[in-house]
């Protein structure tokens, strides 16, 4: 595939703060003249979104780890073909709330199965389509679940408190190795200060990342600015 966008992707455990710092980083690129195409894993996709909805419902608690993964790729499947694949395709930056290395966190890592079974769906379904840039949210489950857990009733709560907090340390450590691994690619984000701060350090990497890339279509003057505002935030 002729891969003319960019992939950047946000990862990390449950509460980590993905969805905020993916929404203060769409709002900071938007007022730069870029238009991201913002989209989210389990889901992106009418199929997508319901297989979401049977991933995280409390009431399926009983769905084999083999059987989620298998889910998870199915969803990712039709995440690809009709969200990234198109929007790269045509130059578009493209920021996913959790993708891929979420599979290998929490099936691969959380639930035991290990790398194997993940990685050769991964071959399977995502082959040469990785994601160019990987923010991981790093922060104890402690602190993730307090944050979770202000934020109301949802199905995802629900299914976090049920999963526990030696899981997510498990999903973290699964992060770690990831991060370990790909140090190119993916970096770790000390999620466990205010979200502002966090947010400076995200800048700073995507700015200097899309700085460097020449596949994006904006003008030199367009990423000169960025650069030169990023700093001052
Ligand atoms: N750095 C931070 N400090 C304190 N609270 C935060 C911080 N970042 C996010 N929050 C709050 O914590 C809660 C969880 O954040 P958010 O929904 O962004 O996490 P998430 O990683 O997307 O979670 P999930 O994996 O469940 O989707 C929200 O109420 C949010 O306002
Ligand atoms: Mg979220």
């Amino acid at each position: 595939m002729n891969k003319r966008g960019v992939f950047i992707t946000l990862e990390g455990i449950d509460g980590a703060g993905k969805s905020t710092q993916l929404r203060l980083l769409t709002g900071w690129l938007r007022r730069h003249g870029y238009r991201p195409c913002v989209t989210r894993e389990p889901g992106g996709t009418r199929v997508g979104e319901q297989i979401r909805n049977i991933l995280l419902s409390s009431a399926n608690r009983k769905l084999t780890p083999l059987a989620e993964l298998l889910l998870m790729y199915a969803a990712r499947h039709q995440h690809l073909e009709e969200v990234v694949r198109p929007a790269l395709a045509r130059g578009e930056l493209v920021l996913s709330d959790r993708f891929n290395d979420a599979s290998l966190a929490y099936q691969g890592f959380g639930r035991g199965l290990g790398e194997r079974p993940v990685r050769l769906l991964d071959e399977l379904i995502c082959g040469s389509l990785q994601p160019d840039l990987t923010l991981i949210l790093d922060a104890p489950p402690s602190v993730a679940l307090r944050r979770a857990s202000q934020r109301g009733e949802g199905a995802d709560r629900r299914r976090f408190e049920n999963i526990g907090l030696r899981f997510q340390g498990r999903v973290r450590k699964g992060y770690h190795e990831i991060a370990r691994h790909e140090p190119r690619r993916v970096k770790l984000i000390n999620a466990d200060r205010p979200a502002r701060e966090v947010q400076t350090e995200i800048r700073e990497i995507v700015n200097s990342f899309l700085s460097e890339r020449s596949t994006l279509k904006d003008s030199s003057r367009r990423r000169k600015r960025l650069k030169s505002e990023g700093r001052k935030k």
